[in-house]
């Protein structure tokens, strides 16, 4: 028996589907490539902007005829989108071929609910309206054996004004201390190397536990309690950066140099329209406070162009905010309106070309400041880890330096999983590319 599983969206969703990939293998399923010859296909959709959502319901459409020459073939849809009642009712009813609709909140039932279809129930729709508490541990297959995700804590209650997650992803729930700490040192003995503690907010992490524990606290435990050789986090929200954390991350060797620091606009008005809790000036002196401490730091970011209400003025400072930050790399997005945030129901949205061409400027700006950041490298040594063959050229192979840059190296499958030294000896926006030493 086989799965495939198609994913959309953030490395929450990934992780997520690892656990469904473990669930699966826990039942006695195998990974398969193509869809034409898998028992189960598995969507995990997201809903931040409208384009994932069209996305989803095409690839849904599209797999119509496998499940009608193969009608033992099953088809469940979880993830974000699935967990807004309406959005998974309407998809239930248009795409008749689906079997079972799930949510992110019950996620650890799918088990269970495949059983049900394999018994004989006709098609099944449970999501859970809000969470109930934590979500269980279950087996996770990990993309591969040295790098892993660890989710210390789900759901957000930020509400910038834009987003869809915090209703579907639920209030904020932090994983124990102990149990955290328990899974890293079971991953180090299974061998692996790199762990990214995943959150949507990690500098939330701790609040809503009785232990009096921080982000930074659980941060220094792991670096110091433990054997793990690198340590990422994401997603880190400006408002709730502090100082102790940038000093703990630059006093622990095993701590990546690496911040995702989202900063959404460079326009005070929109900042506040948004709900970010923060100014650009606020951001941009925490860029200072981190290279001052860790001036090899690469600090990445996510920016929404086109929020309604932009002025020309407001984009401009966008603009002039990537200038000055210099990230190593920005991920961009267009304003799309998602139904019940409050942002979507102003009635000043700008029209999709505006948002479209100030996308494709700010990526313009963007890309040359990339470039230069990454030709300055050139002729440096850095330590990378090998994951396997590039995707691109599979001649090559890929690795991440600590700060999480993109390395291609000539091929070595021996060393994928090991720490090496490399050169750099060229560099473009996205990528750096090496020889061994
Ligand atoms: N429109 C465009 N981008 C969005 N994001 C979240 N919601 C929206 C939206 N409605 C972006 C933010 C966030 C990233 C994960 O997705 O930049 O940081
Ligand atoms: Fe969405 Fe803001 Fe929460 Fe990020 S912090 S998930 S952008 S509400």
């Amino acid at each position: 028996m086989y799965y495939k599983i198609i994913t959309y969206g953030c490395q929450m969703n990934e992780h997520d589907s690892e656990k469904i990939a473990g669930m699966l293998t826990g039942m006695g399923y195998r990974s398969i490539e193509k869809a034409e010859e898998a028992d189960i296909i598995v969507f995990n959709t997201c809903l931040v902007r409208e384009n994932a959502e069209l996305k989803v319901h095409g690839k849904i459409g599209s797999y119509k005829p496998l499940k009608e020459e193969n009608p033992e073939l099953i088809i469940a849809v979880g993830g974000c989108m699935m967990q807004q009642k309406d959005i998974a009712k309407e998809l239930y009813r248009k795409h008749s071929h689906v079997d079972i609709v799930f949510g992110t909140h019950n996620l650890a039932e799918l088990p269970s609910l495949i059983q049900q279809i394999k018994k004989g129930k006709d098609r099944i729709i449970e999501v859970w309206d809000s969470d109930r508490g934590l979500i269980p541990d279950v087996p996770v297959k990990r993309k591969n054996d040295f790098q892993a995700w660890l989710t210390i804590i789900q759901g957000c209650e930020n509400y910038c004004s834009y987003c869809i997650v915090p209703q579907v992803r639920g209030r904020e729930r932090s994983r124990e201390p102990a149990d955290i700490l328990n899974e890293v040192n079971k991953l180090i003995d299974e061998g692996f190397v790199e762990i990214t503690l995943l959150g949507q907010n990690v500098n939330s992490y701790g609040q809503d536990l009785e232990d009096d524990i921080d982000f930074p606290e659980l941060l220094y435990k792991i670096a110091t309690e433990t054997e793990i050789q690198r340590i990422r986090f994401m997603t880190s929200h400006p408002k709730d950066l502090s100082n102790k954390l940038i000093n703990i991350c630059a006093a622990e060797d095993n701590i990546c140099p690496h911040f995702h620091l989202p900063v959404q606009s460079g326009s005070n008005n929109i900042l506040k329209a948004m709900n970010r809790g923060y100014s650009r000036e606020k951001y941009l002196a925490i860029l200072d406070k981190i290279r001052n401490k860790i001036p090899e730091a690469a600090i990445t970011t996510d920016i929404i162009v086109g929020f309604p209400g932009e002025t020309t003025a407001d984009f401009s400072q966008t603009i002039s905010l990537v200038k000055k930050a210099s990230f190593d790399m920005a991920f961009t997005f267009a304003y799309s309106p998602r139904e019940g945030t409050p942002a979507a129901k102003r009635d000043d949205q700008l029209p999709e070309e505006e948002k479209n061409a100030r996308l494709q400027k700010l990526m313009k700006v963007q890309n040359k400041i990339s470039y230069q950041k990454n030709q300055k490298l050139i002729g440096q040594t850095e330590e990378v880890l090998i994951t396997g063959e590039s995707k691109k050229d599979p001649a090559h192979f890929s690795g991440r330096t600590a700060t999480n840059k993109l390395v291609i190296v000539p091929a070595c499958p021996d060393k994928v999983g090991e720490f090496v030294k490399v050169k750099i000896n060229d560099a473009g926006s996205w990528t750096l590319y090496g020889e061994f030493i």
